[in-house]
Order: C-alpha cells, then structure tokens, then sequence
C-alpha cells in the first residue's frame, strides 16, 4: 500500500464516510495516532465517539468487556433502547448468554474440526474457483475481475457449506451480503444508512430491508431441519440447547442466521482482494511466497495484518474511567479501530510495507483479547492460506488492468472492482 495522503488534525472526522476515499481513512488515523490517540469524534446527530487509535490502547478496550460493554451495539449508528432486543445478536450480547450462544456452533470453528472436516473440501473448492477464473480469464485475453473470480466466489462457497445450501443460492447469499454490509454504498444499497430513508428500518439490523428476505430464507431452513439430526449450523441452531438451558427464540434465530450470512463472507473475500493488491504492488513479497511456499502459514498473518477489513467496532463505557490520558465517561461511545492498530509503527516496524517474513504478526484484524475475538477466525486464515496456496504457483504474472474500486464505508475496507490480467503459469 502506498503511504495514505497526510490528514491535518483539523481536518479529521471518522464519522464523514467520503472521507475514507481512497487510502484517506489511513490517513486520518496515521494523524489521530500520532497526535490525538484517544480522540473525541463528534457526530452529525449531536452523539459522538472516542476513537481510539493505538494497539495498547485498543487491546485495554477489547479486553475489558465489563468496562467497555457490546450490548449497547457494536457499530457507530446509534440503536434506538426499545429496538436493542430485537436486533441482538451474540456480537451485541455479554456474559454467560454471549458465551452460551457462541459455544453453541463454536466446536465446528476450531482449528482441529476446521482440518478434519473441511480443509479437504476446501482445498477442491479452491481450486474450482481458480479453475473457473482461468478459464473466464482465457476467454477474455487474460482479464477477469478478482473480485468477482476469486474472491467473492470461494467465501460463500465454504459459507453455502457450512449451513448445507444448494449451491445454486450461492448468488442471492453474496447479493445480500453486500446490502447489508456496504450498507453506505449507494452500488449495493437498497436504502442507504446515512440517508434520512434509512430511518423507517431502524428496527432492522444495518437497517437493511434485505435482512427481512434473508430471515426468511433461513427460517425456511430451520423448518426443513428441526427435529432431525443434521450436523450444519442450521441443524445445529434449530436442535441444539445453549449451555445456560434458555432455548434460542424466533427472533434469536433470526439474528444468529443473518450474522453467519454476514460475518463470514464480506470480511474474507476483503481480505483476499486487499492481499492480491498488495502482492501486486510489492511483487518481491509475491516472488518470497512463490519461492517458498512454506511460508504461507506466517505470511497469512501479515496478509492479514496489512489487509485489514474491519476498520473498527464499538463499545460503549460502563463507568467514567481514564483512557490514555482522556477521562471517559459512562455512556461514552468508545470505538476501536483495529486498522489502525495494525498500522501501529509502536509494534509493527514500516507498517505500511508487507514483510512475509516478519514473525509473531499479532495483529487486531480479529480484535484483541475480546470474549467477542472473531469466531470464523481460523476457518478464515484457513481460506487466505488454501487461497493463496492453490493461486500463487499457478500464476507466472498478474496486474492490475484497470481502476480498483473500493467500497464506500467507514466500517468495512474493501475492494468491489478489482480488473486483472493474469498469465498462467
Ligand atoms: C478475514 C475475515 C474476517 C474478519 C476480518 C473478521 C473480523 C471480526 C471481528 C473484528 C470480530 C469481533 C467483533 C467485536 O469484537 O465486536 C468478529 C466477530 C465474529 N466473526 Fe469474524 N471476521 C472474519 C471472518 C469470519 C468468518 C469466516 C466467520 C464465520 C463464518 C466469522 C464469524 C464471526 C462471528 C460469528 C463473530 C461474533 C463473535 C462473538 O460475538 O462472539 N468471521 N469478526
């Protein structure tokens, strides 16, 4: 990534998603770190936020959770009290419910299951999608879209998988995925969330009218599979009774339905894209990996860390108390930007180079030390690393073929038009 353009002090405002352009949105916290790490942000609305900007920083926020709360939701737009209940879901819930909740599905994610039961599939999913991006790209004097060839395709794949979906809905689940996470993208918005429209789904989580259709959609499922005796996460939510014996309702289900759509799908085809892009740019790191293959486990931190495609989640404050020199107060919004504490030059020396060499990459991209800590974390490295290797030794040049687009978002950092051309090997 080429350094981000200089942002003075005066000019930062991480709530203005149009000033996330480009590579702005690094600028700004490159800026906040420097001069202002626990900065207060106001908002349009009249609420605001710290934003807190260092690793150290970061990490005192995500592993306090009895201090820094998620139950007051985990994004800036502010969730009306009486909508709270509605919309919650495990990412919005704390204590021994949180934990009852997560543990519910949370064996199929640990990396012992994720090798016996899925890296052989995913291995032949991986080359599929490879497969079919060579082939659109032969026909197409080598340029394919990445995006749409590679990164999109697999993610959803392995997601189609997990919940035992025909691989035919493949196409509606990626559709709504993006509606509802770059919900600020007037590309993939129905009703965008910085609009006045947005206000009438407010009791919709993203404010989406889409999840509506994908709550559907999953009930269908439950359905079909309750009662039996299927091991996919479907089955799983519909037979399984969480650990504190309260079962999951209605709207419980909804809610964890519509997170797994969402959780796994846009973050890591992100994180695929942003890493093509800065292998590309630094082709010598390329040059390493092809060499070296054996490097990959690592290298998929750094790729990760470099990456980034969660700029931030939020947490609201407990009881007043003084974070990095700034007194925070009780119902203070405090968010987290854990791309900036990737971008740390504290703890990653020239953090704007990616280096897959550099050891005991510990990065936030998954947040740090939270009950919260990304679940999909290890089925995630696991795609990045099959990704790359199936991808790299197939490949004897690719390049960038025209403008790469990036979503318009302050939450999510992604890529949306990515056109390549690619010689094979
Ligand atoms: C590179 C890809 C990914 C990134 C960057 C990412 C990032 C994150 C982050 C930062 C959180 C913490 C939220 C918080 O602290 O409030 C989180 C939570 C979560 N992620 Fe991921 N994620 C990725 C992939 C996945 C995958 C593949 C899945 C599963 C299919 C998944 C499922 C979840 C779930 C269910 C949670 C909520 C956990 C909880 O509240 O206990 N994620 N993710």
């Amino acid at each position: 990534m080429p350094r981000p353009p200089n942002v003075p002090l005066a000019e930062v405002d991480l709530s203005d998603i149009d000033g996330f352009a480009g590579l702005r949105g690094f600028g700004q916290l490159d800026t906040l770190r420097a001069e202002d790490p626990v900065h207060w942000n106001p908002e349009s609305d009249g609420a605001g936020f710290w934003a807190v900007t260092r690793y150290d920083d970061i990490w005192a926020v995500d592993r306090d959770p009895e201090t820094f709360t998620s139950v007051n939701f985990v994004n800036l737009e502010d969730v009306d009290d009486d909508l709270r209940d509605f919309r919650r879901s495990m990412l919005e819930t704390d204590g021994t419910r949180h934990a009852a909740l997560r543990k519910l599905i949370q064996r199929e994610f640990t990396p012992r299951n994720l090798m016996k039961n899925y890296e052989g599939f995913l291995r032949t999913l991986t080359k599929g999608t490879v497969d079919r991006a060579f082939a659109a790209a032969a026909d197409n004097g080598g340029e394919i879209d990445f995006v749409k060839m590679v990164s999109a395709d697999f993610p959803i794949q392995v997601l189609a998988r997990l919940l035992d979906v025909p691989n035919e809905d493949t196409a509606q689940l990626i559709a709504w995925g993006n509606e509802m996470v770059a919900n600020t993208d007037p590309d993939y918005a129905k009703v965008r969330l910085d609009l006045a429209e947005s206000e009438q789904y407010r009791h919709l989580p993203f404010r989406s009218p889409t999840v509506q259709e994908v709550w559907d959609y999953g009930n269908e499922l439950r359905e079909q599979r309750v009662g039996g005796d299927g091991v996919d996460l479907v089955s799983v939510l519909a037979n399984r009774m969480p650990d504190d014996q309260v079962p999951l309702t209605q709207q419980d289900f909804n809610n964890y339905f519509s997170l797994l759509v969402i959780a796994g799908n846009e973050t890591t085809r992100h994180a695929i894209s942003s890493s093509m892009l800065g292998l590309i740019e630094q082709p010598e790191q390329m040059r390493v990996l092809k060499d070296k293959p054996e490097l990959m486990a690592t290298a998929v931190e750094e790729l990760l860390r470099w990456a980034s495609p969660v700029y931030h989640f939020r947490r609201t404050a407990t009881r007043d108390v003084e974070l990095g020199g700034k007194e925070v107060k009780e119902g203070d919004k405090v968010v987290m930007w854990f791309a900036s504490g990737n971008r740390d030059e504290a703890v990653f020396q020239d953090p704007y180079t990616i280096d897959v060499t550099r050891t005991n990459v510990d990065h936030m991209t998954f947040g740090k030390g939270s009950p919260h800590l990304c679940l999909g974390n290890a089925l995630a490295r696991m795609e990045i690393r099959l990704m790359f290797e199936e991808l790299l030794p197939r490949l004897a040049d690719i390049e960038v073929a025209g403008e790469v687009r990036r979503i318009r978002s302050n939450f999510v950092n992604g890529i949306k038009s990515f056109p390549v051309r690619i010689t094979p090997a």
